[in-house]
């Protein structure tokens, strides 16, 4: 099977610098070769162009920050990944802020009729111009998705909504907004927060999760935002907030995907190897890949 890695430098969807060179720091830490010893065949097609704001206009629209650079860049992204699943290889997308979820899921979307999502993040990244807090776009990308948003995001490849709010789950939540809150409980967003985890156990909620897109879905998508996991473990990330998932229980969710076989496309975003501690959360998210893609039986 092909692996086709996408690189997105992107870091204009939230305030921090440094989130750009995710992708570097996650290739540096050696995610080709930890997946071609899995017999995958790597296709690393490098980063997507992102376009640098000038420096007085950085942030200019202050509910919508860099919104057309933002645009522009997932634009690109969303045609690349089209490309990639019309020449039939899995996409594998390097973040970059989590903003690049709108376009990776407008190229993914258009060849599914019932996408699932499995949203791995401490955050609901469901806000809207209206109800974020800070602006940033990369808080925003789940509700873009769902076809809430500026319509410079929602349309992306021409076509909105990308996905289903019923084909959604969102894993490790501990840091939502009141308007997320409202739209998770309008639009019954199934949710499991740190707290239902804590309950059930990671194995309890991976085989729901699973069980629960067998036969209603006709592909899924992983998203997994390294902020999703506890800042012990992954200090490399912009928006950190204690309490989340364990290094074990990743590894095991991953393993659980692996053995299930439902994913036909990912990305792993939010590494800033600016913040991080010896690259640790890029040499952590190459590892979840690892077990993402079959180390356990490989
Ligand atoms: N909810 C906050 C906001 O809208 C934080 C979002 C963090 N998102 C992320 N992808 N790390 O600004
Ligand atoms: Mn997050
Ligand atoms: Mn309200
Ligand atoms: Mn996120």
């Amino acid at each position: 099977k092909q692996l086709s890695i996408i690189g997105v430098p992107m870091d204009l969807g939230q305030n921090r610098r440094g989130v750009d060179m995710g992708p570097s720091a996650i290739r540096y830490a050696g995610v080709i070769e930890r997946l071609e010893r899995l017999n995958y065949i790597i296709d690393d097609l490098g980063d997507i162009e992102i376009s640098r704001p000038d420096r007085k206009e950085l942030q200019a629209n202050q509910r919508l920050k860099n919104l057309s650079e933002v645009a522009d860049g997932n634009e690109l992204l969303a045609k690349k990944v089209d490309e990639v699943i019309q020449a039939g290889n899995f996409p594998l997308v390097l973040g970059g802020d989590h903003s690049i979820a709108i376009g990776s899921l407008a190229g993914i979307a258009k060849h599914h009729k019932n996408l699932g999502v499995i949203w791995y993040d401490a955050h609901g990244d469901l806000n809207s111009a209206d109800t974020s807090p800070s602006g940033n776009i990369h808080g925003m990308p789940l509700a873009v998705n769902i076809g809430i948003g500026h319509e410079r995001l929602t349309n992306i490849l021409g076509y909105s909504p990308k996905i289903k709010p019923e084909n959604i789950v969102i894993i490790g939540a501990r840091s939502l907004d009141h308007g997320e809150k409202e739209l998770i409980n309008e639009l019954g967003i199934r949710v499991y927060s740190m707290h239902e985890i804590d309950r059930m156990g990671m194995a309890k909620v991976m085989s729901e999760v699973i069980e629960s897109f067998k036969g209603k879905t006709d592909g899924v998508h992983l998203s997994l935002d390294l902020d999703g996991l506890d800042p012990n473990e992954a200090p490399g990330v912009g928006t950190p907030v204690i309490g989340g998932l364990s290094y074990r229980e990743s590894h095991l969710a991953m393993e659980m995907l692996s053995e299930s076989d439902i994913i036909t496309s990912a990305e792993f975003v939010e590494v800033n190897p600016i913040l991080d501690e010896k690259n640790k959360t890029a040499s952590l998210a190459v590892g979840l890949m690892g077990s993402l893609f079959g180390e356990k039986l490989k």
